[in-house]
């Protein structure tokens, strides 16, 4: 396969797909990773060679503009230079050496100085680390069971997405809700009363909270003894340095942060109250690498870079320009599409009351505005970061017109 939608060469990427195919799991799965990574079946590169500022090259040397951003891991840019080289220093230095790094005890101090409510810190590696560590501490500290959640959690067993492997009565430990309805999660919380170790939520995703919904979500769990937990894996030093705790005045009791803290880095962290994080002695979590550094130097970096707070507003500018951008074309081109989300996680759905030719609709602009050089996802909000500009915005409103005029032909 060369030209897959008129220009666009990928057949590096379809050759190592066709390899990987026999070997790496994640590849093989039709409709897992492959259906994940691929977006519109045919049409995206899977396979990148560099990634520098806003733009990424595909291992065929296709450049695109980047607003997947490893699904948010990136906020100044990728390859940012301050960042790199605080782990190359950390790196030439050596990074597990069997005692802890300063930089341990130097990210813990800034977390517990930037992030409200925040007396302690507990830095492990990926996000479901984090979200699984405050579950795990809520219950010992709590001793009880149940956990009411909202949105992506991870992949642990109280939080995965599908039921495959996860034994039925860990499933009935877990209960979710409607967001923005607090009378659902007041009925959630009196189906168990005194049985419920926490409630943790992404503080957002597309919609943002409706007026007193935060405040009013911490009020019940506490008026339930439970404590509550913000899942800031996406929130986190992209809204604001303190994530949404700093943005919308409320108070949880832990937070857990990780994808742009460390500008692609893999590093998560654990903040909260004292009194709960000492539950770390009463119970397991642990792991070889949590105390590997390079990342921590990582993170140093990018909270450097991040916390005078301007390229923090460049970001919602530039995604408010795309937001506005984008709803202005699809109303000039009379098409069923809607922008949603926050201008610095931004959306763009096809809302045709047919949801099949809204598919149609959806596979033709996001196939086109790939072959255009412009990386954006289907299915999932996008991520802004600091290196975008006024121009490469207005590259994507310019193949975002294009597009639209292809879709609106295929509708
Ligand atoms: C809000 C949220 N929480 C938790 C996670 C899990 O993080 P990880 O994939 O690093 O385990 C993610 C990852 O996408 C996320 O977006």
């Amino acid at each position: 396969m060369t030209d897959v939608v008129g220009g666009l060469r990928l057949d590096t990427s379809v050759e190592l797909l066709a390899r990987g195919r026999f070997v790496d799991a994640t590849l093989s799965e039709e409709d897992y990773v492959i259906a994940r990574d691929r977006l519109v079946e045919g049409a995206y590169p899977v396979f990148g060679e560099r990634g520098k500022g806003a733009r990424v090259w595909d291992v065929d040397g296709n450049e695109y503009l980047d607003f997947i951003l490893a699904y948010g891991t990136v906020i100044l840019g990728h390859a940012d230079p301050a960042v790199t080289a605080a782990a190359q220093r950390e790196i030439a230095d050596g990074f597990s050496i069997s005692l802890r790094k300063r930089a341990h005890v130097e990210l813990a101090e800034k977390l517990v100085e930037i992030i409200p409510g925040s007396e302690r810190v507990f830095l492990l590696k990926t996000g479901s680390d984090a979200t699984s560590a405050a579950v795990r501490l809520a219950r010992a500290y709590t001793d009880r069971d149940r956990v009411i959640r909202w949105g992506y959690n991870g992949w642990h067993d109280w939080a995965a997405q599908r039921p495959g492997g996860i034994p039925g009565p860990v499933q009935g430990y877990v209960d979710t809700f409607q967001y923005n309805d607090l009378d659902n999660l007041r009925a959630v919380f009196e189906q168990h009363p005194g049985e419920v170790a926490c409630l943790l939520l992404m503080p957002f995703e597309l919609d943002a909270p409706g007026p007193g919904f935060l405040q009013g979500a911490v009020d019940l769990a506490h008026e339930h003894d439970a404590l509550v937990v913000f899942d800031e894996m996406r929130s986190g030093f992209r809204m604001a340095l303190g994530g949404a705790q700093e943005l919308y005045r409320v108070r949880a009791d832990l937070a857990t942060f990780s994808k742009a803290m460390a500008n692609g880095w893999a590093v998560s962290a654990l903040t909260g109250r004292a009194d709960v994080m000492a539950m770390v002695g009463k119970t397991h979590i642990s792991s070889t690498f949590y105390s590997n550094s390079v990342s921590m130097a990582a993170a140093l970096a990018t909270i450097g870079e991040l916390e005078d707070g301007v390229k923090l507003a460049h970001v919602q500018v530039m995604g408010s320009r795309l937001q506005d951008g984008l709803a202005e074309l699809a109303d000039r081109h009379g098409l069923p599409a809607r922008v949603r989300g926050m201008p610095q996680m931004p959306f763009f759905e096809f809302t045709h009351p047919e949801p099949g030719r809204s598919r149609v609709l959806q596979d033709a602009f996001f196939a086109e505005t790939t072959r255009r050089g412009v990386l954006l996802h289907p299915t999932h909000h996008w991520f802004i970061c600091a290196a975008t500009t006024n121009e490469d915005i207005e590259h994507v409103l310019a193949a975002a017109n294009e597009a639209m005029t292809v879709a609106a032909r295929s509708a």
